[in-house]
């Protein structure tokens, strides 16, 4: 994370965030080009020898510039809708290098992307493979086909991003992936290119990443002995970053284990990171509007809310929360909330932060899953992205309007 105090003031990739208060109103997320570009190079650095692809997980964050940023980097793109293809489209982004994951595809979205030409479709059923083949053939195209194989491994992460559980909705079990890849042979219009999997997000420990892809090294042996041969195995993403000072694996080390497990195989790797390309990315600005003490509980309200920040509420996230002034640490403990109506409405409990009314706050490595998380909840427009590229600080999506948030519904007023 690039924030640092500098003559009392917090700064963020060198740009002060105070100075920024004159120009720009809060609250807002922001983002640092140099972070991004830094995180991407370390995977390309890790992977210059190796026959490899790098799909950045576009429900991280799409804004479309960010989408250029990675298309720009030759990145490809993981995505699980044909609104994320869309975006990568009008982004840039090559969608011969667009893998297509999700546990839903519905019939259009296949089409579409099939229409765009997409590198290949991570199948999560046998419905799925039927469905993609009649919409193929109709088409008069061959689809590429990876099978998503759930490796049943437990990451450690929060039950709400754990996605390689038997119990979880994802991914064929490995009992049936064999037969599966079988019946693909049946079918006229798909092409066996991968297998793949994912076992979950925020995942801060070696092991499960090694565990779940020495099972799935397994199934590709056992592939090889029915004569089945496959393009690439798509490692999925997941690697976690430092939230709250716990020391994740870095990228490199990351890279160079689960690499290493597949190195005697002639394989494309294809990975799908999210979180560790754009999370330590990004902050979201916000203004203390009030302080409050209810029986010694003490609040510090702030204007943004859990519309604009659901991470806290919805997966217990923990946030750093740093006030843009610097000061001495205080004695009291306060719990940062936003304005929407719900208890939930919280950054953070029990924080010893001092700051005034009208002092900035600032939500620390918010770059994924934050805006693009965001409501209109309580009818609260969604806050604006601005991205800093070296000296500059440019706005990348406009804050929302009141008309924004009421969309056509006046055409529909009787
Ligand atoms: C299939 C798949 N790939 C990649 C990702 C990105 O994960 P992360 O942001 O943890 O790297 C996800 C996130 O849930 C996913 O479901």
């Amino acid at each position: 994370m690039t924030l640092k105090y500098v003559n009392e003031s917090l700064t963020f990739d060198n740009i002060d965030i105070q100075e920024l208060d004159q120009t720009i109103q809060t609250p807002y997320y922001l983002y640092s080009k140099n972070t991004i570009d830094k995180n991407v190079d370390e995977y390309i650095s890790e992977l210059k020898n190796i026959n490899s692809l790098i799909c950045y997980s576009v429900k991280a964050n799409s804004n479309l510039s960010i989408l250029s940023l990675f298309a720009k980097k030759n990145l490809g793109f993981d995505i699980v809708s044909g609104g994320e293809l869309h975006r990568v489209i009008r982004a840039g982004g090559d969608s011969s290098k667009v893998v297509f994951s999700g546990v839903g595809k519905t019939d259009e979205e296949i089409e579409f992307a099939l229409k765009n030409n997409i590198y290949c479709f991570n199948v999560e059923s046998q419905g799925e493979l039927s469905r993609i083949d009649a919409i193929a053939s109709l088409l008069g195209v061959k689809a590429n086909i990876s099978l998503r194989v759930n490796p049943e491994i437990d990451a450690n992460t929060h039950p709400y991003i754990t996605t390689g559980l038997s119990e979880n909705k994802f991914g064929i079990s490995q009992n049936d992936v064999l037969s599966v890849f079988k019946m693909i042979s049946n079918f006229k219009s798909l092409n066996i290119c991968g297998i793949d999997y994912h076992i979950g997000s925020q995942i801060v420990d070696l092991d499960p990443f090694i565990d779940s892809a020495n099972k799935v090294l397994l199934l590709i042996n056992e592939l090889e002995k029915e004569q089945i041969d496959l393009l690439h195995v798509d490692l999925g993403g997941g690697l976690g970053i430092g939230y709250n000072n716990e020391l994740p694996i870095s990228r490199g080390e990351y890279v160079r284990s689960v690499s290493e497990v597949f190195k005697d195989k002639n394989l494309k790797l294809i990975f799908e990171p999210g979180r560790s390309l754009i999370g330590d990315a990004g902050i979201l600005v916000t203004k203390v509007i009030e302080k409050k003490n209810n029986n010694g509980k003490k609040f510090i309200i702030v204007d943004a809310g859990m519309n604009d920040l659901i991470r806290p509420p919805l997966y217990k996230a923990f946030h750093k929360i740093s006030s843009v002034k610097e000061h001495n640490t205080s004695k009291d403990l306060f719990d940062i909330v936003g304005p929407v109506c719900e208890t939930a409405d919280f950054f953070g409990k029990d924080r010893r932060i001092s700051a005034n009314i009208g002092d900035l706050i600032v939500i620390e490595d918010a770059g994924a899953y934050g805006f693009v998380l965001s409501s209109n909840y309580n009818s609260r427009p969604r806050a604006p992205e601005y991205l800093i590229s070296d000296k500059d600080v440019a706005c990348i999506r406009g804050r929302e309007e009141y008309k924004d948030i009421i969309g056509d519904e006046e055409e529909y007023l009787k």
